[in-house]
Order: C-alpha cells, then structure tokens, then sequence
C-alpha cells in the first residue's frame, strides 16, 4: 500500500440556521471550495481523478451527484468526475477514507474529499417521509425489520444521546460544564486566530440582506454560561437535551487534497499530513451515537498506536454525553479532546463535520507540533467512522 498524504485544506465558516450562508446554492458552495483547495497549492484541476463528497441530505440542490454538479458550479474541467457517499454525520470523513483507500491501492492518484450540508435549506430526515411528484407517498428507511432490530426502542438523536448519559450517568450539569468549555475553546481560538489558515473567506448575507466577507464560525456564544445553560429547557422529546447542549443546526462545506507521495514530489508539493489509519465500526442500534468509544480502540490497533500516542483527539460533539461518555469509557485526558471546541460551539453541518473537524485536528497538529490526531464521529444508524492522520 502507498503513502497517501494531505496536500491541501479549507473549509467555509459554519454557518447558523438561515445565516451567513443562506443566500447561497448548494452546489456553488461546494463549487467555491473544490476552486480554493486547489488554487492553494496551485494544482491544475484537470489532475484531480475524483471527487468524493459527503451528504446526508441528497435531495434538491443537494441531489442528483452533489460532488458532479460541485464539479459544474467550479472551475474544473468537466473530466472530473465525482461520487456523492453517506454515511450520516461521518459522510465526509468516510470520503477521506474512500479517498485514501483508492490512491494507496494505486487505483487513482490525486483525489479530493469533501463535505457539504446546507441544513437551512435541508434539514435532518428530508431525504424521506415526503412526497413524490406523482403524489405517491415517499415511504420512509424504518420498516418493522428496523422496528425489530431496536426492539420497539425508536429514539430520535436527542433520546439516544439522553439514553447514553442515563447508561454513563452524565448529568446535566457536567453536560452544561462541557458546553461552556466548548465555546470558551473555541472563542479563544478564534480569537487567537487558529482558525485563520482553514477557513477560506466566504461571501455571505448578514442579518439584513446585505453581503459580507465571512471569516468567522457563526455559532460560537462567547457568552454562554452555567447560569445561562440551566435556564434552558429539554427538547426533542427529552428530560436532559437542551439546545445548549445539542450541535446547532448548521451549513458549510469543506475539502481536502489527497495524494500519493509519487504524484506530491513530481508536482512539488509540501505535505501537510499523512493518513496513518482508519476503520469504521457499527454500533448499538438503540443508543445509537456510542461509535466512537469502539472505534478509536479500532483505528488504534490498526495504526499500532495507543491512546498516549495521540496528541489531538476530535470526537463530533453531536450532544455533550456523546463526548463525555467516551472520555468516561477511554480514560483520554480531557485536554487532549476537541482542543478548538466541537460541534456544540461550531456547529454540526452533518455531511461536513467529518471533513471540518478533520481538516482543524491537522491545522491544529501543525500549529502545536503535535504528532498525532484521532478523528471520530458518532452516526444516524449507529455506526462511527474513525482515522489518524499524523503531521507531515
Ligand atoms: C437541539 C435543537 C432541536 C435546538 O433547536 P433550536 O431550539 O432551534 O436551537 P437554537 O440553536 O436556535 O437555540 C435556541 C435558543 O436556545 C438558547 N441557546 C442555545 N445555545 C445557547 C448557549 N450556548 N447559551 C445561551 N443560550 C443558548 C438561545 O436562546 C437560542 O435562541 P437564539 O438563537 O435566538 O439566541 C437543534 O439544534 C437540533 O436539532 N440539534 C441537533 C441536530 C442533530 O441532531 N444533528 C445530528 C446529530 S447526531
């Protein structure tokens, strides 16, 4: 198997629910990202064999092949292909995987993953349940088979994060504590400006319509307290999960250059990571978001490496139990976990987080000179892509 090494990364600002990025069409976001990551290094696009993209939500805009009409929205050459993949909320770091797997085989040499969810304009579950033009009903993925299998237990994301803190007996107030130092880690860190070499700056609307240059994550409350969190009362049909709590909803896209170490040297290109392992692991049905406790001893295992190895660890903060349970279960210090803040304070584009926190664990790594990070998302359907990329 060959090397296979990140060459280039940017990201959008994430932004709010009908935000900074309202105005735009989907495949021209993701059109604005693939014509970034490859103008940062300078790369002819007509070289890019593929383009993978993460989606969840595949209708619409975000239908057809997203990566193929990205593609059209960009300026590469209509040569390049694209595949839109998904696997919930790990789509995108999936595609870095994909990605991986087909330039260490041989198979392609220059590929570009990716990630990109407008949940303004799609949110969660708009990929069934509607309506088909012929007025048919569209059905829905959850059959009796499904209804089975979760022996009757059908629980929304919030009622299985809510299931988790029950099985780890996570409290509210550790919940809130961990939501605070989310946005205090990631308020400092944009302020500080390590946000500043991922993000690319992003035409937006502000609040009356007017358009703005966008450089900053829209989510972050630097305000949020202890005092502030309690007050909140639960949703989404629970006794625990407060907006607070929960990863907003969001938009935003990112990418990512992959290639061969062969392909790097004769363009002259500098890497930035290399891919060091991944797996991917399906997980309880009920409780549905604990994948990353078994998936992070997987990808450990494969890349030889154990917990003390890591020096960055990303856990999608999809709900506060979700990272706190596996900090619990693994015993990682917790200075090590989502050092820029998560999900809860940057939001949570599904299809996008897997390539967003990727793409901030090696800008971290380079900033801190850091060796190793781990990333790993929690997924609708009960599974957990993981992977280590090591600073180059
Ligand atoms: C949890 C959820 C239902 C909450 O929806 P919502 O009520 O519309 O949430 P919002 O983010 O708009 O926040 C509502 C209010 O809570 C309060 N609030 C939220 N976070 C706060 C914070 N950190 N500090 C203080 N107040 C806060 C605010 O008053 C906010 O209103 P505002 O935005 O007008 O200031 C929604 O965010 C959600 O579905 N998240 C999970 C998405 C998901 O499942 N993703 C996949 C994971 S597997």
């Amino acid at each position: 198997m060959r090397d296979v090494f990140i060459v280039s990364a940017a990201r959008t600002p994430v932004g709010r629910r009908n935000g900074y990025l309202r105005g735009w069409l989907v495949p021209e976001l993701l059109g604005f990202v693939l014509d970034e990551v490859t103008r940062r290094i300078d790369l002819d696009p007509a070289l890019v064999d593929d383009v993978i993209n993460g989606t969840v939500y595949q209708v619409g805009e975000q239908g057809f092949t997203l990566a193929r009409s990205g593609v059209f929205a960009s300026r590469f050459p209509s040569t390049v292909p694209g595949v839109s993949v998904n696997r919930q909320c790990g789509s995108s770091l999936t595609a870095i995987q994909l990605a991986t797997g087909m330039i260490a085989s041989g198979t392609m040499d220059v590929v570009i993953a990716s990630g990109c969810e407008v949940m303004s304009k799609y949110p969660i579950a708009s990929d069934f349940g509607g309506t088909l033009p012929d007025g048919r009903g569209q059905g829905t993925p959850f059959g009796a088979f499904y209804v089975k299998r979760v022996e009757g237990k059908i629980y929304n994301q919030g009622q299985a994060a809510e299931a988790i803190a029950e099985k780890w007996s996570i409290t509210r107030d550790e919940c809130d504590a961990f939501a605070v130092s989310s946005h205090e880690k990631a308020h400092a860190a944009a302020q500080a400006g390590h946000f500043d070499r991922e993000i690319v700056p992003t035409k937006g609307l502000d609040a009356d319509g007017t358009q703005i240059t966008v450089t900053r994550d829209e989510t972050i409350r630097p305000d949020t307290s202890m005092e502030k969190l309690a007050a909140l009362e639960p949703v989404l049909g629970t006794k625990l999960i407060t907006a607070g709590i929960s990863s907003p909803v969001t938009d935003g896209a990112s990418a990512v250059v992959l290639m061969s170490g062969e392909r790097m040297k004769e363009l002259g290109l500098e890497p930035i990571a290399r891919v060091v392992a991944s797996a991917v692991v399906g997980s309880d049905p009920v409780l549905m978001l604990t994948g990353p406790i078994t998936a992070t001893p997987k990808v450990l295992e494969r890349a030889g490496l154990a917990m003390d190895d890591i020096d960055v660890f990303e856990v999608n903060e999809a709900f506060a139990p979700i990272p706190l349970a596996w900090l619990r279960e693994l015993g990682a210090p917790a200075g090590k976990l989502n050092p820029c803040g998560g999900a809860i304070a940057l939001g949570h584009p599904v299809g996008n987080s897997g390539c967003r926190i990727s793409i901030t664990a090696v800008s971290e790594l380079q900033r801190t000179g850091g060796r190793h990070a781990l990333v790993t998302l929690c997924t609708g359907g009960a599974m957990a892509p993981a992977t280590i990329f090591e600073r180059a």
